[in-house]
């Protein structure tokens, strides 16, 4: 939810901060901006520069080509996602104040804006934009006495809300300051120049060295070197870490979309986690941080998340319970703490998240904690928010997920959860041993099986191509495949704008069949299983009523066909597993609808990566 990058160094800025944005651009992308502090004589005045505007960041490009920066090795840049404000040019960060001299980019929300604002109006301050975070430059102007530290920490120190800053000014020329609350904010380490970012991809090129800073801290970043301080104005010591992932792993790569070159990914994503995770049949889940007697005591628990995360977790509860006999809920994040869930200090949290970083989700654990419970992260972001206040961690470690359509993060989301129930289940003993074994041997089989459904993803993009016309399409599934229904309406819907509803198929006569006929899609998820014959009913009723199906069947079924209008195959696997499988064309589906319509895939308007509001 906004992208920010600072540098400081002894290079032209712009085009470093420009091609950051570009690399952030997946955290928003309805306005952007650069200010900068123009390089200068020692001595001679410079005043701060700005150039921003409404649209993507080819937008901001085109504006710099046409209306060029002055030279600048100190600069700050924005990517928007609205929160205050319409995504217009005035209201686009960097945000200055009265002066001039001071330039701020924010991500986050500051909840006590109205107020703060009010009292700055009162002294004389000019408001000029709808945002909450112009604010913070009047602050900062408010305080500054020729210290501009000192200004940040007593203007920071009134705001309320979410936040990661980055901020510079005229007057300090060799300075750039960050700050953070709640909003993730990484520190670049170089030689002879620094830089901060929303997240690793936009300084990649430059450095693997990274600071994470934490909540309630701040960073002086100079050319030569980078100290942190506490709110308290007092410096701390903090470690680098070295990130491990590469520049490749944030490029295409040859394929036309992120989305596409991610789900290619996903047997490599497996495989991965196989060779990692399994040890013959014995399942290691190093981060778990609770040993088997504290895993053997759980009698309840609980999944949160949001969105494709949250779905991964339906599907997590459908195998916990079935092989450990523990019962489980599943909570949308953003619901969680208004329930007033029942948890105490047997309670598992299985708070499941690609970025780490989604405000809903942190918030759900918060909650949790409050009441006693161990929170168990699910995780693909080394070191983020959620990582850092969970007990412990399951890295999916899928390398990062640029598109903002969630593919491979979903995958290794629901196998960490297989692995997990498989590690519980071994240890209550739930479930026979040859059962367990059958399993394990399956998954491991997972990863061949994605090579060949993706080698027939023709198939998969002509049927998709054929059926783009539908205004409307409902995805069906029974049991374990509920929530693959769930999420394959959520990917249609977020990147090709078709309105799609996910359904239990069983829950159609009780509504949605009153939407079928013979133009509307029916996409029927019916590999074989234990309600096979049940799914097989619920077409007959469809296709009694015109309704056109896609179903996503078993290799081998040839009967199927005379239910459905185009069948896409996935090979056989156990029941249990058989999510991770049609997980496959339901994203192809998915992608070519919106590829034929010509959606922008990897940005789908109005939505952002990280949900980083609540
Ligand atoms: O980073 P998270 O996994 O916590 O994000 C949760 C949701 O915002 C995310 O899954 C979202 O629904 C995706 N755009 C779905 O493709």
């Amino acid at each position: 939810m906004c992208g920010i990058i600072g540098y400081i160094g002894n290079r032209q800025a712009v085009p470093i901060l420009v091609d950051g944005l570009k690399k952030l651009e997946y955290r928003g992308y309805d306005s952007s901006g650069v200010g900068i502090i123009p390089s200068s004589d020692e001595g001679v005045v410079v005043k701060a520069d700005i150039r921003k505007t409404h649209g993507k960041i080819q937008n901001l490009q085109d504006l710099i080509r046409t209306k060029p920066l002055p030279q600048s090795s100190l600069g700050v840049s924005h990517t928007r996602w609205a929160t205050h404000g319409a995504p217009n040019r005035v209201n686009a960060h960097p945000h200055a104040d009265c002066s001039g001299r001071i330039l701020v980019v924010h991500n986050g929300i500051i909840e006590n804006y109205e107020q703060l604002t009010q009292a700055l109006c009162k002294k004389g301050h000019k408001i000029i934009s709808e945002t909450d975070t112009e604010i913070i430059s009047h602050l900062i102007e408010d305080a500054y006495r020729g210290n501009l530290l000192a200004a940040v920490v007593k203007a920071i120190r009134q705001l309320k809300g979410a936040f990661a800053l980055g901020i510079i000014s005229s007057d300090h020329p060799d300075m750039l300051i960050a700050a953070r609350v709640g909003s993730p904010l990484i520190i670049g380490l170089g030689k002879g120049e620094n830089f901060i970012a929303s997240d690793v991809p936009a300084i990649l090129d430059y450095t693997k060295r990274i600071i994470y800073l934490k909540d309630r801290q701040l960073a002086v970043l100079k050319e030569d070197g980078v100290r942190v301080y506490n709110f308290e104005g007092k410096s701390i010591r903090v470690k680098a870490d070295k990130v491990s992932f590469k520049v490749d792993a944030v490029q295409k790569q040859g394929f036309a979309h992120f989305m596409l070159k991610e789900i290619h990914e996903q047997p490599e994503v497996l495989q991965r986690m196989i060779k990692t995770r399994l040890k013959g049949n014995k399942v290691i889940l190093d981060g778990l941080n609770l040993n088997e007697r504290q895993l053997k005591s759980v009698n309840k628990v609980f999944a949160v998340a949001c969105g494709t995360a949250y779905h991964a977790g339906l599907v997590g509860k459908y195998v916990i319970e079935k092989l450990t006999g523990i019962p489980v809920s599943v909570d949308a994040a953003s619901e969680f703490r208004y329930r007033n869930p029942i948890v105490d200090k047997k309670t598992l949290i299985i708070a499941i998240s690609q970025s780490g970083e989604t405000a809903d989700t942190l918030a759900a654990v918060r909650e949790a904690k409050t009441k006693g419970a161990k929170v168990v992260s699910i995780c693909n972001v080394v070191g983020s928010s959620l990582v850092r206040e969970s007990d412990g961690v399951l890295y999916t470690h899928a390398g990062p997920e640029i598109g903002v359509a969630s593919t491979k993060a979903y995958i290794a989301q629901i196998a960490m959860l297989c692995l997990l129930a498989l590690k519980m289940s071994s240890l209550k003993k739930f479930v026979k041993e040859k059962t367990r074994k059958k399993i394990l041997k399956d998954l491991k089989h997972i990863p061949t099986l994605y090579r060949d459904i993706l080698r027939n993803k023709a198939d998969i993009a002509r049927i998709a191509k054929k059926n783009s016309h539908f205004g409307c399409f409902l995805f069906l599934g029974r049991n374990i495949n509920f929530p693959s229904a769930l999420e394959g309406a959520l990917k249609l819907k977020e990147i090709s704008y078709i309105p799609a509803e996910g359904y239990a198929a069983g829950e159609m006569k009780h509504g949605p069949i009153a939407l079928i006929d013979e133009y509307r899609a029916v996409v029927c998820i019916a590999p074989r299983s234990s309600v096979y014959e049940k799914m097989i009913s619920n077409m007959q009723e469809i296709r009694a009523r015109k309704g056109k199906i896609i179903a996503i069947a078993t290799q081998g079924d040839e009967a199927i066909k005379t239910h459905a209008n185009h069948v896409i195959y996935v090979p056989p696997t156990d029941e249990l597993l058989t999510p991770l499988l049609v997980a496959l064309p339901l994203q192809l589906i998915a992608y070519y609808i919106a590829v034929q319509l010509g959606c922008d895939v990897d940005q789908p308007r109005n939505l952002a990566k990280s949900v980083t509001v609540e």
